[in-house]
């Protein structure tokens, strides 16, 4: 375990200045192209889910990154993916939630019929910052009637304190960066 969240860890790479001056981003191209490295990570993630929810309806993956690791995810564990898409690209009825980002705002989006009332689901996106993504995706499930057992990311940026605006939502990070 410890050998494949090395692997994992070994392909993240770091940009500075990128997208803006003073931000370190966190790159997971080189973790996408590892295919060793790829499967230990989805092997982590399944392992960290079973042992934890043993009955979970879906993953839901936050557009575009999130999909990147939620649909995987989904088909390991056997069960459906739902996509959270940026406003605009869902067809029928939908909700829709906007919320801020460091610069300006963002909407995003779930198709209404997408999860009944009390399903339990498991949201994953590649990377929490500020939390503003990841809340407002917890919003929209809330409003579906989900049941939310964890959000879940690859990584974390703690310095951000981004997990404080999920509440009592239980919150799990592969790998932790200041
Ligand atoms: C990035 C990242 C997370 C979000 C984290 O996505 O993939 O989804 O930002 O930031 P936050 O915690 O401060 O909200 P981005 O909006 O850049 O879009 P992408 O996934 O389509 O690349
Ligand atoms: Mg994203």
């Amino acid at each position: 375990s410890d050998e494949r969240l090395r692997r994992v860890r070994d392909r993240v790479r770091p940009f500075p200045d990128f997208p803006e001056p003073g931000v370190l981003f966190r790159d997971i191209s080189p973790l996408l192209k590892d295919p060793v490295a790829f499967r230990a990570l989805i092997d982590l993630l399944e392992d960290h889910v079973r042992a934890l929810y043993p009955k979970i309806d879906f993953i839901v993956g936050l557009d575009s990154r999130g999909f990147l690791i939620g649909t995987p995810l989904a088909q390991r564990l056997g069960i459906g993916f739902v996509p959270v898409r940026k406003k605009g690209k869902l067809p029928g009825a939908t909700e829709s939630i906007s919320y801020s980002l460091e610069y300006g705002k963002a909407e995003l989006e779930v198709q209404s019929d997408a999860v009944e009332p009390g399903q339990k689901v498991v949201i994953v996106d590649d990377l929490l910052a500020t939390g503003g993504t990841m809340r407002a995706a917890c919003e929209l499930l809330k409003r579906l009637k989900a049941e939310i057992l964890e959000c879940l990311v690859i990584i974390e940026l703690k310095a951000l304190k981004g997990s404080e605006k999920l509440n009592s939502i239980p919150f799990y990070s592969l790998l932790q960066y200041d």
